[in-house]
């Protein structure tokens, strides 16, 4: 029982620590990509495409990296420009963002 308490720690740790890495990937990424030319969250960015400060709420992972790697009429496709790595970052960077703009606060 304690050794396998143990091993989930153990093992579960890197994983917390690499997918919170992830989503700070993904933020980097979101502004240097140039979605945030398009996209707001929190109260930063633009106003093209839509506010994306929820959209871990309404869309699955797969819809989001749908979106990434496809784009859309309005929407350049990202499927060419990013790594497998990074697209991966932002999926979790995305899903992460959960909160109505409203509840962002500047520096969180
Ligand atoms: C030229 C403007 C533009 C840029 C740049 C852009 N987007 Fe978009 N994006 C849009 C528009 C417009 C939509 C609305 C849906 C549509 O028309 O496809 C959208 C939709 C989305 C959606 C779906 C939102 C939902 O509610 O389902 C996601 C996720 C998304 N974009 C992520 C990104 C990411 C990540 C990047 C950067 C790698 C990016 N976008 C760059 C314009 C843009």
């Amino acid at each position: 029982m304690r050794l396998a308490a143990l091993l989930l720690v153990t093992f579960s740790l890197p994983l917390l620590a690499s997918s919170r890495e992830q989503r700070q990937r993904g933020a980097a990424l979101f502004a240097a990509r140039g979605c945030q030319r398009c996209h707001t969250i929190g109260d930063v960015g633009g106003h093209r495409g839509p506010n994306l400060s929820a959209v871990g709420k309404t869309a699955s992972k797969a819809a989001i990296r749908k979106q990434i790697v496809n784009g859309s009429k309005v929407m350049p496709a990202f499927g060419d420009v990013l790594e497998a790595q990074e697209i991966n970052d932002l999926v979790e960077y995305l899903r992460s963002c959960r909160k109505k703009p409203e509840e962002y606060r500047p520096g969180q």
